[in-house]
């Protein structure tokens, strides 16, 4: 009896794990397992005898539940503490989605444009100047050959300010400030924001940005001029353009072009953008006027230069084929997301 005690008990304290326990425990403790073994020809003992079977099978029966229980129980916090372990977590450090968003800033796209076209020409040896929005008639017209009564002015419907003040309607001003401060030789750019009095639909803002150039030099050609902007034009849209030049008529340059690429947008065929004409005014152009020279101080018979001022809205939203100019003002992040 003690034999079949001992190894029942062996066979409990052999055991891995829970579920190795719990198939012992059917076989030792179970219907037919050693306790109901050692019960099973009690009818047939004496009085005395049977007492101590009774009383060994107890005490076999608290011994085999003992173990295990202690057995289970240690099974068991094991199993817990393995658990407790696994899903573990540090509340100090910040999540992954905390570091990652709010989603970062990003370039409005006139911006990545004109970063681009400044490289550009500052790898060409050109200045970048900065001029005032709001400007003097002096600046914005006079100096640039357009007087008080010519009609050129009717071009360009101006934001009027008290005192003879004005939003500048091109970026022609910073021009004559560049020749007024730098002097010749010069070459310049000048990127910014310009303002007319216009009704505004998909082609037309009232706010909207140019660069203006300016090359002033002893032989300056129209050669020149157009080997600046086809450079200009190549390094921005990375592929071959179709564009044609045109005579322009702009008080401040002779001769004037307007140079003209097909409209990216619709293949040349006609949308809202290029007005259905296939073509986009985007890069007016010419040869300084010496009478613009002479006016800011510099002598023709010496010196004379190129000028253009590119269109750079309509320069991006023919880049990005974008079909509507007030989408850039929007704001809408869904549009300024995917730049
Ligand atoms: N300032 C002119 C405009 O805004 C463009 C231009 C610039 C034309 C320089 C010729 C040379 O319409």
């Amino acid at each position: 009896m003690q034999d079949l005690l001992d190894s029942a008990l062996a066979r409990i304290e052999a055991s891995q794990n829970l579920a190795d326990l719990e198939a012992v425990r059917v076989e030792v403790l179970g219907r037919k397992g050693v306790l109901a073994q050692l019960s099973k020809d009690m009818g047939k003992l004496s009085g005395e005898e049977r007492a101590a079977r009774g009383k060994f099978i107890n005490q076999a029966k608290q011994t085999l539940e003992g173990a295990y229980d202690a057995l289970k129980t240690k099974f068991e916090e094991a199993a817990l503490a393995a658990r407790l372990d696994a899903e573990w977590l540090d509340l100090t450090v910040p999540p992954a989605a905390a570091i990652t968003s709010p989603a970062p800033g990003k370039l409005h796209p006139v911006t990545q444009i004109q970063w681009e076209i400044e490289d550009l020409f500052r790898s060409m040896g050109f200045t970048v100047l900065d001029g005032p929005e709001v400007e003097t008639e002096h600046h914005n017209f006079d100096a640039l050959n357009i007087p008080a009564d010519h009609p050129a002015r009717d071009m360009q419907d101006t934001f009027w300010l008290e005192g003879g003040w004005l939003l500048r309607t091109h970026t022609s001003p910073v021009q004559v400030r560049g020749m007024e401060t730098l002097g010749p030789p010069l070459r310049m750019i000048a990127p910014g924001r310009v303002f007319r009095n216009e009704s505004v639909d998909a082609s037309h803002e009232h706010t909207f940005y140019q660069l203006e150039g300016m090359m002033i030099g002893r032989e300056v050609s129209v050669g020149n001029l157009i080997y600046f902007m086809k450079t200009l034009l190549s390094s921005i849209f990375k592929r071959d353009v179709t564009v044609r030049l045109r005579p322009g008529f702009f008080p401040f340059v002779e001769p004037g072009f307007e140079l003209d690429i097909q409209c990216l947008i619709c293949g040349g065929s006609g949308c809202p953008v290029c007005k259905h004409s296939g073509w986009v005014e985007l890069l007016p152009c010419g040869l300084v006027n010496p009478h613009v020279l002479r006016m800011s101080g510099i002598d023709p018979a010496e010196w004379n230069g190129f000028a253009f001022g590119l269109g750079l809205t309509r320069l991006v939203m023919m880049r990005y084929a974008i079909d509507d100019i007030r989408w850039l003002q929007s704001g809408d992040l869904r549009f300024l997301e995917q730049f």
